[in-house]
């Protein structure tokens, strides 16, 4: 991985802290989630962590896969945090707060890399989250999604509302968050939860398959293309067919540029 502190990553002692592992091979960044005996619970430091991993990932790097240690993918935020009065700020100090929070999150839609959560066993609050922000969710035919933040009294506020929506609806979404409900795989696939569903034992070798099949693709139009994807709930019909034109005259001019050097 080179010298972590001239690239802004985090050097191995602060990935540990932050339950964190990151191994960066080629074009694929994979992060674990790795604290198994806690059930990969997360703490502030793994999302301000994630968030710094986003932040200075390599250029190449084109995909990034997040995965957990152990029996769960996440079993969300690390609860004995709410027993320390310390561990949040006051009043007017929380928007920041959590906003530095979602950065964890966020960057995991950037166009120029595409994420891939591979979940098994629990996978509750934050950790459902942290799927929900990634572009394609492989499970196992193992896995347990929760979104326990209403049960607790809390709101799930790391950015997973949005995707959620999206993949199963308002009603749906409703559902399950006010119940705080499990939701197992083969249900979590009709509801639009998992794009690619496999067995436990063949996880790794689904993700593999998908990195693969990702990286054979020319990466300019992989880019160009999430952008114009993600552009495409929030355009009219109009603005998403001027959102191509643009999109497409990038692609073509470039294509001319390398016929012709
Ligand atoms: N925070 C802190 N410690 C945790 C968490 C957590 N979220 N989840 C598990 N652990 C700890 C357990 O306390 C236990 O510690 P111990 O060995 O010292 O007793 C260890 O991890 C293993 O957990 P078990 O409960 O023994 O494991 P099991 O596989 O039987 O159950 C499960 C896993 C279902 C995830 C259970 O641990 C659980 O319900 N955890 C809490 C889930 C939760 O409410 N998360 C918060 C959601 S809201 C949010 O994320 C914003």
């Amino acid at each position: 991985m080179g010298d972590a502190a001239a690239t802004g990553l985090p050097d191995a002692e602060a990935l540990a802290q932050a339950g964190l592992a990151l191994d960066i091979d080629g074009a694929v960044a994979t992060v674990t989630l790795d604290r198994p005996e806690r059930r990969n619970a997360m703490t502030f430091a793994t999302w301000r962590t994630l968030a710094r991993i986003g932040g200075n990932l390599p250029a190449g790097v084109r995909v990034v896969v997040l995965r957990g240690a152990g029996p769960s993918f996440s079993a969300g935020i690390d609860l004995s945090m709410f027993a320390d009065p310390g561990a949040f700020p006051a009043g007017d100090d929380l928007d920041g707060f959590i906003a530095g929070l979602q950065e964890g999150y966020t960057w995991l839609r950037r166009p120029e890399i595409v994420s891939i959560a591979a979940v098994h066993g629990h996978t509750i609050g934050a950790g459902f989250q942290l799927a929900l922000a990634c572009d394609i969710r492989v499970a196992a035919d193992d896995v347990k999604f929760c979104m326990k933040e209403p049960a607790l009294g809390l709101v799930p506020d790391l950015t997973g509302t949005k995707p959620l929506v999206e993949a199963v609806g308002l009603n749906r979404a409703l559902e399950l968050c006010l119940t705080a409900r499990t939701v197992l795989a083969d249900e979590a696939a009709r509801l639009g939860l998992v794009e690619i569903s496999t067995t436990r034992d063949g996880l790794d070798a689904a993700v593999a398959g998908l990195v693969e099949r990702l990286l054979a693709v020319n990466a300019e139009a992989a880019v160009a293309t999430k952008r114009l994807l993600l552009e495409a709930p929030g355009n009219s019909l109009a603005e998403q067919c001027a959102a191509e034109r643009r999109e497409q005259a990038g692609r073509l001019k470039a294509m001319a540029a390398a016929f012709q050097g």
